[in-house]
């Protein structure tokens, strides 16, 4: 695994692996559609778009493997799926690189559309004959936290949180520290879910945060309505079998506390 192509490199997971890869001393090089993305000395930018296609041929070139962590979950017909089309165009098969692509844990269980869309571009990248590795992994300990900032970010009195869902989360180091390890391995085609130690009840997760920030609020519980919420009922998310992670939700908590 000399040439390490991070296509996400910017976002939340693609910065952990570059971060993770350049502690190791591999040479990085990450694919990016912003002009002057930040990115730590030593990354090697190449600037380009999934969906228009720009680029993508000039990144692949000396890419012997591929992280394929971009993503629009607002835009994933475009950035997902026409995106991952024109990625897999831009291989060169007589030197084609080990393709890992980050799934999600439930995807094939759902019709909720992201979840569709991700596992069309595994079947994109399936046939397409590319040697290739996915990974399905639970939802990171990042997804909860951003919804659990956002429902108290809302100025009323009490705050309302939805019903019913429950999470079994991972720590995104250690799903980072997962797909590094498949990249230096041989392409495996699909492999077991990636799922975090324990499965929460959001209240639980919920309360949990207010203890550790020291915050005081009025909250309930209601019966919101709203598919992403309906997601998380479903139990589509929830994999005890496949509890690979160690890092709980304290441990995060407790670093961010420690970083507030
Ligand atoms: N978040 C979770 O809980 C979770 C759980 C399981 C799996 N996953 C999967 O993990 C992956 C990464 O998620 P994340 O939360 O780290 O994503 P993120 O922070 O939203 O980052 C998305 C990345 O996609 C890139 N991107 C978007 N449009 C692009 C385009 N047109 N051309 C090139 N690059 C483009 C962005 O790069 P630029 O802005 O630099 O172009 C950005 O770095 C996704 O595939 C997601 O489905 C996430």
């Amino acid at each position: 695994m000399n040439n390490i192509l991070i296509t996400g490199g910017t976002g939340l997971l693609g910065s952990e692996i570059v971060r993770q890869l350049l502690v190791q001393g591999k040479q990085v090089s990450i694919l990016s559609s912003q002009i002057e993305p930040k990115v730590a000395s030593g990354v090697r930018v190449f600037h380009g778009n999934l969906v228009t296609g720009e680029g993508l041929t000039g990144a692949l070139k000396e890419a012997t493997t591929v992280i394929h962590c971009a993503s629009n979950p607002r835009g994933f017909q475009d950035t997902d799926i026409i995106g991952t089309k024109n990625l897999l165009k831009a291989v060169d098969f007589r030197q084609a690189p080990h393709l890992v692509y980050i799934s999600i844990a439930g995807v094939g269980k759902t019709a909720y559309p992201y979840y569709v869309a991700k596992e069309r571009v595994e079947e994109l990248i399936h046939e397409s004959g590319v040697p290739y590795t996915i990974l399905r992994t639970t939802q990171f300990y990042q997804f909860v936290y951003n919804l659990i900032n956002t429902a108290l970010a809302d100025g009323n009195d009490e705050v309302i949180i939805p019903n019913g869902m429950s999470f079994q989360p991972v720590d995104l180091s250690e799903v980072a520290a997962k797909l590094i390890s498949i990249a230096s391995d041989t392409p495996a085609l699909l492999l077991p879910e990636f799922a975090g130690p324990e499965i929460m009840t959001y209240e639980n997760m919920f309360t949990r945060y207010l203890g550790i920030f020291n915050i005081t609020r009025n909250w309930k519980t209601g019966p919101i309505t709203n598919p992403r919420f309906d997601l998380f009922r479903s139990g589509v998310n929830i994999f005890p079998e496949h509890a690979h992670g160690k890092i709980t939700w304290e441990n995060f908590l407790q670093k961010h506390a420690r970083q507030a």
